[in-house]
């Protein structure tokens, strides 16, 4: 039994971080409710205007794009980066018209090699990523860099102590305390505010780091 609940907690949490496969499918309509709220809360606090260039970096099921898509409008552009191949097709197909209007750009890539120049965004959210990052400084950096100045990057993690509660981030998470983000997003140039946000079953935290 205990072994049959491994195999079920592992491969749950194999498809949180790389969501592919029939299985995939269904974890993206799962992921783009379940982190609504945390989705949303990202997008504001990224303060997106009309025109701005923007990216959801793990964009998963393609929830924050749609709402980045809707906050930059007609003029401006959102870049979606992905690892998963699977999550990269779907998007393609999900979006074909924004696509094709030049407004979203698809790239495989990962929040330790973003696929961007430097000082290209406007604005960038990540949201339940950083538990698959092993190298939490080199993600910093590079959202420090591809964020011009004065723009926002907004990671948005859930609380570790409520995750750790969570049975299958046993197979595979990192859950770090947030004072260590805060202190890597700092340590890679940036000012950080931290914004708690109320979300069941698991409260999240969105750090607001701007490049200095
Ligand atoms: C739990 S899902 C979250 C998806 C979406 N951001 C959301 O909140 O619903 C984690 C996502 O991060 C992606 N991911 C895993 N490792 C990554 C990395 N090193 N860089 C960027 N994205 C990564 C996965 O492919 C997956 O789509």
């Amino acid at each position: 039994m205990s072994g049959f609940r491994d195999r079920i907690l592992s491969t749950l949490a194999g498809q949180l971080g790389n969501p592919h496969g029939i299985l995939g499918k269904g974890v993206a309509g799962f992921l783009n409710r379940g982190n609504r709220r945390a989705i949303e809360g990202a997008v504001e606090a990224a303060a997106v205007t009309p025109g701005a260039t923007v990216a959801d970096i793990g964009f998963g099921g393609g929830a924050g794009l749609a709402l980045l898509l809707a906050g930059v409008g007609a003029a401006g552009a959102v870049h979606g980066i992905e690892p998963s191949a699977d999550m990269l097709a779907r998007a393609e197909s999900r979006f074909a018209r924004d696509l094709d209007a030049g407004r979203l750009l698809l790239s495989a890539g990962s929040l330790t090699g973003l696929p961007l120049a430097d000082d290209s965004l406007d604005a960038a959210i990540t949201v339940n990523t950083f538990y698959f990052v092993p190298d939490l400084a080199a993600a910093c950096a590079e959202l420090a860099r591809v964020v011009r100045s004065g723009g926002r990057a907004v990671v948005g993690i859930g609380d570790p102590d409520a995750m750790a509660k969570m049975p299958f981030t046993a197979y595979g998470f990192t859950l770090r305390p947030v004072p260590e983000v805060i202190a890597a997003l700092e340590q890679a140039g940036c000012a950080v505010e931290h914004r708690p946000l109320e979300n069941r079953p698991i409260p999240h935290h969105l750090l607001i780091a701007r490049p200095g």
